[in-house]
């Protein structure tokens, strides 16, 4: 049982969760606003102190405040949903929870549980990034039950919880955010595990559903390449990520046969995702389309063509992000090494692990190498060059002009694209390949 000091304004939500708390088993004051609160404080001990945000006379980050500035007493903050993002302060002053309203019995027993019982030294100090994994907000549907527990991330030490399990999510809610500039939500691992798996087996099945329209279908085979792409670049490949990846493989591929329309899959592409993991998608599928246009029909090629596809830059993951967000023109001696390190480095990490294929390693370890002689990291001549590599050259290259990225931020539709492949790029990429990507496009 604990001393609890509760501060609201409102009259009838003061009740109610005073109510609540007593029935947790606590003893409870009440104060109407900061001041007040501020008063009460210095009468007697509390073990936790849970406030409003919004208060006349004082607000709760002021309160806060004075109260961390005399003792070290846990704090929760309760926040509107449009406020959550304004407690960037509240975290520097060390409020020591979150209450995102409207919330569940749940979640407050939860909530002062953890800030009565505070956890070890190391885990407040550890690095919650490593504990969660993001999904595009855009991706979210409302009105639906939720089958795990969501997140908003105030920083890498700080997340809060604003859906609990078999909760509904609100469309206002998600607005709010997105209005705030939130573009995404975040999940503890286990449940990304899980949320991976449902909507694998989503893919699986998409081909077989008539009723879902062509845009919806390929949205959903980004959103979920992204999330597998998310969980690679930040947990590395581990044997269930490339199990995880080759399923989804083939229910891209055989999706992406269905539908050859390059616009749409550009659009869909386009549309807010991640752009390092839409480039690899990208990658991947028009891989796909290219190798069909060479006539390479078999289902293990194709299979390689897309995992090739999708890891081909897996090396970029430990190289510094804000590299690939410069032109290429004003990077530093030092940062176009690194940068072009990439290969190399895609390749040592996806050897080390026996269940890549070959042809996969290889595919990262050239993709940049051109018919000139001329790429990197090897300067390969043209008939030293594996195959599905000269391939993912050419569906890298289309890529980097046909989706937003930073040397192209709005992107250039396919014929466009085309055109300005022909112009600059017809010497170092492979003739057959490009041609094939013509007739893909066509
Ligand atoms: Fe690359
Ligand atoms: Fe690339």
């Amino acid at each position: 049982m604990a001393r609890i000091l509760l501060v609201e304004d409102e009259e009838f939500f003061r009740l109610v969760l005073s109510q609540v708390l007593e029935n947790l088993g606590h003893s409870v004051d009440c104060a109407t606003n900061g001041r007040e609160a501020e008063y009460i404080f210095g009468l007697r001990e509390f073990d936790l102190v849970i406030s409003d945000v919004r208060m006349p006379t004082m607000d709760g980050v002021a309160l806060l405040r004075s109260i961390k500035a005399k003792k070290s007493t846990p704090f929760i903050l309760m926040t509107g949903f449009a406020e959550i993002l304004e407690t960037h302060t509240a975290a520097e002053l060390g409020a020591d929870g979150f209450l995102a309203k409207p919330f569940s019995q749940d979640a407050i027993k939860e909530t002062i549980d953890a800030c009565l019982a505070p956890p070890p030294i190391e885990l407040l100090e550890a690095d919650l990034d490593d504990r969660f994994h993001k999904i595009s907000m855009s991706d979210f549907v409302s009105g639906k039950l939720i089958p795990f527990g969501i997140y908003i991330r105030l920083s890498s030490r700080r997340y809060v919880k604003i859906a609990t399990q078999g909760e509904d999510i609100a469309l206002d809610r998600i607005r709010a955010y997105q209005e705030k500039g939130v573009r995404y939500l975040y999940l503890e691992k286990g449940d990304f595990l899980k949320y991976i798996g449902l909507n694998l087996r989503i893919v699986k099945a998409l081909p077989k559903f008539d009723g879902i329209s062509k845009e919806k279908k390929l949205s959903f085979i980004r959103h979920t390449g992204e999330v597998l792409l998310e969980q690679v670049f930040k947990d590395g490949i581990n044997r269930e990520a490339f199990e995880n990846a080759q399923e989804y493989v083939e229910g891209a591929v055989s999706l992406s046969l269905e539908y050859a329309g390059a616009q749409d899959l550009i659009t869909v592409l386009n549309s807010r995702a991640d752009q390092l993991y839409a480039h690899s998608l990208g990658v991947a599928l028009y891989g796909v389309m290219i190798a069909r246009h060479l006539d390479w029909n078999s289902s293990q090629t194709l299979y390689k063509v897309s995992l090739g596809g999708l890891f081909h830059d897996i090396g970029m993951k430990e190289i510094d992000p804000s590299i690939f967000q410069k032109p290429r023109i004003s990077l530093t001696q030092e940062e176009v090494s690194l940068f072009e390190s990439h290969p190399r480095r895609g390749y040592e990490l996806l050897s080390q692990l026996a269940f890549i294929p070959e042809e996969v390693q290889l595919i990262a370890y050239q993709h940049h190498e051109d018919m000139i002689g001329q790429g990197y990291p090897l300067r390969l001549q043209k008939t030293k060059i594996f195959p599905l590599a000269r391939v993912i050259a050419v569906a890298d290259r289309y890529c980097l002009l046909a989706l937003k990225n930073p040397q192209s931020p709005a992107g250039m539709d396919s014929k466009e694209a085309i055109l300005e492949l022909e112009r600059h790029y017809k010497d170092t990429l492979d003739s057959e390949c490009l041609a094939a990507l013509k007739r893909a496009l066509q």
